[in-house]
């Protein structure tokens, strides 16, 4: 065959193969085997020499026709190639905006905390001004300034954590008052009436805690809100008043309030809070353990000698207090039948509220 027809042969293969490639590796692969160094192709143009003179000039016009016609075939090829290969990547890596998203969920503020503010609302509102402790308390404070010496049969109804100090004794503050977790926020009340002159209206929120296992009506860390009222002229019926108040707040106008004589060692009288249960009116239920009342809190009439560690005069000033838990507060408002629901952060309760 003459070296131009050849030529030609080699020219129409490649041209196939450039239409067949189906990638830019396999288009590189015939640029390479056609016009690469050593390429089909390339061995003609190295071999012109051995072409007779009067074809040379022949040969040497096709082979390098057929030259651009195959790297523009290969250019126009590698567009092509190119531009497929780009637009299978992004559609690769494309998002898939038809997924359906996962929801972020939205904190919210727990239950304890929303009472807690709820009950301090309420007193605000009637001129009382909110007060805070320390978790971390004396004994002097959290019993005995409370009318409960170290002897006293109600110290054994709050088992009590002690804060000890690395040797593992009990630690104390100037060698004489045991250091504890408090037992109840009515400590506040024996700072408040050393710092505060009457008269006092306050309340005290804040964590708790007792050597208690948790059981539906206990926990051995829980929040309390205390009450103190010390002025001229303080009565019981104040006392009974304030708390009907803040018991058709807290809970609907339709709820009746009783008060049941109780003891507590800072107090005198004393007496427990019952609000009309919540789940049957009255009727008496499992909630409210067939009589129709649960209890709310626990108040009474500042003792005198309460008020004589605080340096207060009992002839001149009388005074209340009450004290609640925030728990169970939340649990009656919300008929809620375990304290320990509250504590065990599953969403499906918590979002209720
Ligand atoms: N501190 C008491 C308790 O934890 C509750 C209490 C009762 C507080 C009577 C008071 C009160 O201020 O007057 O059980």
């Amino acid at each position: 065959m003459a070296i131009v027809e050849e030529v030609k042969q080699v020219c129409e293969t490649a041209l196939a193969e450039i239409a067949e490639a189906t990638d830019t590796a396999a288009l590189d692969a015939v640029r390479v085997a056609v016009v690469g160094k050593s390429g089909t192709l390339t061995a003609y143009l190295r071999s012109m020499g051995q072409v007779a003179p009067e074809e040379r000039a022949e040969v040497g016009k096709t082979v390098n026709a057929v030259r651009e016609e195959i790297e523009a075939a290969l250019e126009a090829r590698k567009a092509e190639l190119s531009a497929a290969e780009l637009a299978a990547k992004i559609e690769a890596d494309a998002l898939d905006i038809t997924l359906p998203g996962r929801a972020q969920q939205v904190g919210t503020r727990h239950l304890i905390s929303r009472i807690t503010d709820e009950i301090a609302e309420i007193f605000l509102g009637i001129g009382y001004t909110v007060v805070s402790g320390t978790e971390v308390e004396t004994d002097y404070y959290n019993f005995e300034a409370l009318n409960t010496p170290a002897d006293h049969p109600a110290r054994g109804l709050q088992d009590t954590f002690y804060v000890v100090d690395r040797s593992g004794d009990i630690a104390a503050v100037k060698g004489e008052s045991d250091v504890l977790l408090r037992t109840q926020t009515s400590g506040v009340q024996a700072h408040v009436m050393e710092e505060q002159k009457p008269p006092i209206y306050i309340i005290a929120p804040g964590k708790v805690y007792r050597r208690d296992v948790a059981d539906p009506s206990h926990l051995p860390q829980f929040n309390q809100v205390e009450g103190l009222v010390v002025d001229k002229g303080i009565t019981f019926g104040d006392l009974k008043g304030t708390l009907e108040y803040f018991v058709k707040q807290m809970f609907g106008e339709d709820r009746k309030t009783r008060l049941r004589p109780h003891f507590f060692p800072f107090t005198e009288p004393s007496a427990e809070a019952d609000i009309s249960c919540g789940i049957c009116h009255g009727e008496g239920c499992r909630f409210c353990k067939g009589t129709g009342w649960v209890e709310v809190l626990g108040c009474g009439m500042v003792d005198p000698n309460v008020f004589a560690y605080a340096g207060i005069d009992p002839e001149v000033y009388s005074g209340f207090a009450f004290g609640m838990g925030v728990e169970r507060i939340a649990c009656l408002k919300y008929n809620v039948p375990d304290l320990r629901m509250l504590l065990e952060g599953d969403m499906r309760f918590l979002r209720q509220f």
